[in-house]
């Protein structure tokens, strides 16, 4: 009896780990051995042209040609015309798809296009796609690979859907792609399918991100949130060490645990670790907030404004995909995840406007709202991180609305006390798609800061709050150590269909930033 319940658990826990659904195949194959089988053939138009690009065979082109005008096709970025080749040609279907300006082609055209193909693909029942390789830009120098790796993401990203939780006509509607392939030229093929290797990779993660990020905060909670971190990392050939509560009150890390008094479910700290086989070239911490969910605590959000709050844990979640897929690519420094989990409450044990909290590192925070809680739970994981003797210290958290107003749905705010770090993540961004913006650190606005009975409060001014949020920051990072926050409260979760190639909800932010920036170190 005993042994049967045990075994029950262990599958049920098994089996409700993340992925939920697994990322779809994607390779690059040989030309020759082609279109025959084709399900969907994927070739593009520039807009304002009457030129297919992607395809040799003349009477096929010709046909697709015939047709962009009969239809009246606009070949707008992201926008896509099926044709049914009725058995005329070898693939049964082929969809056109409209990859914008030629003289403005850049790599987020490219997975714009690839991820409007998929959709298209998967609404007409196709199981697979097949992308010929896309066009390059006038003066492009990058080789064929990079459009390869691009079409690839739009393909895996685009097709991403969050499934977990429909159930009969609502699953059985929700077609999915199984696969996706693109024909590459004899010279081009090795070099594109390692591309599409990476691409594969980075994908996988960014999709395990965005599963985690859905999940709800009833099932994500920060206890569940440990026991899948230690499920996977060992997988992935990775440490995990998870503190509990009495930990963390052993740590001293009492503003972490004042934003977790109001809840019933208790705080986790979890911390993995990725180190490898070779002398690392350098030491890095990851520091990731990790709100299960953010009521604002007895500063109570409206309903509207907690609506979309499970997205609170995104920073933290983003850390930990990242760290899974570092074995895998063979990184070649060291770098320590943190993620603080916990959720943000109003309960009767909740921490009250005025309270004053110690910090691990010894400075005292009066909270004036307790809606600002992720401020509080980093500045004890950035002393932490400090405390490890890291080169460098990189943050990510959907810290403030106010970085959301300023720079929207698509981009993250950067600040840094560091300008070469900032450089450097500015050229992961570029590589990786994911965009992120500087910000300033006024030193004017820290006086804002300065509290009557403690060290520092924990708000400012409305005006300028992302600022003075990430000042707050800086305060718990040694004054030598090179350091970046990434606000991500914008980009972490779409609401509207505001992005080229994702669709509402979580987005993996940061994940594939991460990877670039890491493997920049290779
Ligand atoms: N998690 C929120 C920030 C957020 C808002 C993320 C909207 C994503 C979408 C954060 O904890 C918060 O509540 N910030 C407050 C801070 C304020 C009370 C100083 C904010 O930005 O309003
Ligand atoms: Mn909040
Ligand atoms: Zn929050």
């Amino acid at each position: 009896m005993a042994t049967k319940t045990t075994k029950r658990t262990a599958r049920t826990a098994a089996q409700s780990l993340p992925p939920y659904t697994p990322t779809p195949a994607f390779t690059a194959v040989p030309v020759s051995t082609s279109d025959s089988s084709a399900e969907a053939l994927v070739v593009y138009v520039f807009e304002n042209s009457k030129k297919i690009e992607g395809i040799e065979d003349g009477k096929l082109r010709s046909f697709l040609e015939a047709l962009l005008i009969s239809e009246g096709f606009r070949a707008k970025r992201g926008r896509t015309l099926l044709c049914h080749t009725s058995e005329r040609f070898k693939p049964k279907r082929v969809i056109i798809a409209g990859l914008g300006r030629r003289d403005e082609l850049d790599l987020d055209s490219v997975r714009t296009a690839a991820s409007a193909a998929a959709k298209r693909a998967a609404g007409a029942s196709a199981r697979a796609v097949t992308y010929t390789m896309p066009p390059a830009a006038p003066g492009e120098t990058a080789p064929p690979s990079e459009r390869a790796r691009a079409i690839a993401e739009g393909f895996l990203l685009g097709a991403y859907r969050f499934r977990k939780y429909l159930t009969g006509d609502r699953l059985r509607e929700d077609r999915s792609l199984h696969g996706g392939s693109i024909l590459a030229g004899a010279r081009d093929l090795p070099a594109a399918q390692l591309a599409v290797r990476t691409a594969v990779r980075v994908c996988a993660a960014t999709n395990l991100a965005r599963d985690l990020v859905n999940e709800p905060a009833i099932a994500v909670t920060p206890i569940r949130m440990a026991s899948i971190a230690r499920a996977l990392a060992p997988r992935a050939g990775i440490g995990c060490r998870v503190h509990d509560e009495k930990a963390l009150e052993k740590m001293g890390m009492g503003a972490f645990l004042g934003v977790s008094r109001g809840s019933d479910q208790p705080p986790r700290f979890i911390h993995l670790v990725y180190r490898p086989k070779s002398k690392p070239a350098r030491k890095i911490a990851l520091v990731g907030k990790g709100l299960t969910f953010d009521s604002g605590g007895l500063s109570l959000k409206t309903s509207a404004g907690m609506e979309t709050m499970k997205l609170d844990k995104a920073g933290s979640v983003a850390v930990l995909a990242t760290m899974l897929t570092l074995s895998e690519m063979n990184a070649r420094v060291e770098v320590h995840g943190l993620m603080g989990m916990t959720e943000n409450m109003p309960g009767g044990s909740a921490i009250k406007p005025g309270d004053v909290l110690r910090t691990s590192g010894g400075k005292t925070v009066e909270v004036l709202n307790t809606d600002a809680e992720g401020r509080l739970v980093l500045a004890d994981l950035l002393s932490y991180a400090n405390g490890l003797g890291v080169d460098e210290i990189v943050d990510l958290a959907t810290l403030t609305g106010a970085c959301m107003v300023a720079l929207g749905p698509l981009s993250g705010g950067l600040f840094s006390n560091d300008d070469a770090l900032s450089a450097r993540l500015v050229e992961a961004s570029r590589i990786s798609g994911e965009k992120i913006w500087r910000l300033p650190l006024y030193e004017e606005y820290g006086d804002q800061l300065r509290s009557d009975i403690a060290d520092v409060k924990n708000t400012a001014d409305r005006y300028g709050s992302a600022i003075t949020a990430a000042l707050f920051l800086r305060e718990f990072v040694g004054p030598k150590t090179p350091w970046a926050h990434l606000d991500i409260a914008g980009p972490a979760f779409l609401e509207g269909s505001s992005h080229p190639y994702m669709r509402r909800g979580a987005t993996g932010m940061g994940v594939r930033l991460l990877l670039a920036y890491i493997a920049s170190f290779s």
